[in-house]
């Protein structure tokens, strides 16, 4: 970049969160052939070089062919896991510990009898591999699902860890008016949340905000369009994509990155912004 460098700032929180991390590094140490049943993450560089070490995505596991498979930070179904083993694959568990502690509560409310209800997108492959620990759940999204309801002896609530905690909290009360003995597990993970609040506390007080991601992640898509109620926002994948006129007169730029961002992209675009590109 010719022009007067700007101000870069990053967002206090951004990035990989927790399980996300956890489940890249695992899959970056272990040594191939390795499969993951759906991509790891949403994040097509972390793809590529998870692919150069041997890691490959497959919808099911008749495309596997001996090695390893990784359980995505999100879980599987139990059948699933017991499919692999019998196939002869090693499993590798990735299960994010916070997706885990969902599935272990959701499995020992049932099993003291309550009706377990899971708060979450019934397609989702964590909700769906909750439900598959648990008898005869109950999948709900809305308000109106919840009052839809009929009465129940027990019921159990959990989330799936990246529901909103206003949503939850109001069909949680809803539920209330359905039984008389509730228990409620407060599961929701405040990872994507606490990236939420740093990225829109950035966006206050820069002229641009570049939000880096991948464009299939959905979280990434959130945060580019929670910035740009604010400020003028970018999202882009790699450093590449970055334009000297999105910079032209700025004197602060603002940068963050999606829950599914490795830390070496963000940091390559904060250095390239400083340094000139
Ligand atoms: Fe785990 Fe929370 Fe990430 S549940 S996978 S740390 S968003």
């Amino acid at each position: 970049m010719n022009i007067h460098e700007p101000k870069v700032v990053l967002a206090k929180k951004s990035g990989f969160c927790f399980g996300v991390k956890r489940a890249v590094d695992l899959a970056l140490k272990t040594s191939g052939p390795i499969f993951t049943l759906g991509p790891l993450i949403h994040n097509p560089q972390v793809i590529a070089r998870l692919e150069d070490k041997g890691v490959r995505s497959v919808e099911s596991l008749d495309q596997v062919e001996g090695g390893r498979l990784i359980i995505r930070a999100h879980g599987i179904p139990r059948s699933i896991v017991s499919e692999a083993e019998t196939r002869g694959l090693t499993v590798i568990d990735a299960t994010c510990p916070f997706v885990r502690k969902v599935q272990q509560t959701a499995q020992s409310m049932s099993r003291e009898g309550y009706q377990v209800v899971i708060i979450g997108e019934a397609n989702h492959p964590e909700v769906i591999g909750i439900a598959d620990r648990v008898d005869r759940p109950i999948i709900l999204e809305t308000l109106a699902q919840a009052a839809a309801l009929g009465r129940y002896l027990r019921i159990g609530v959990v989330a799936q860890t990246t529901q909103s905690e206003e949503s939850y909290r109001a069909i949680v009360r809803e539920l209330k008016k359905h039984t008389k003995a509730m228990k409620v597990a407060d599961t929701i993970c405040n990872a994507t949340k606490k990236n939420q609040e740093a990225a829109k506390a950035l966006a206050e007080r820069v002229e641009v905000m570049i939000v880096v991601g991948g464009y299939n992640s959905g979280n990434t898509r959130r945060l580019a369009g929670l910035c740009s109620a604010i400020v003028t926002t970018h999202h882009i994948e790699v450093a590449g994509e970055l334009q000297a006129v999105w910079f032209e007169g700025k004197t602060s730029v603002g940068v963050t990155g999606g829950a599914s961002t490795p830390d070496w992209i963000i940091k390559d675009i904060v250095e390239r912004i400083e340094h000139g590109f």
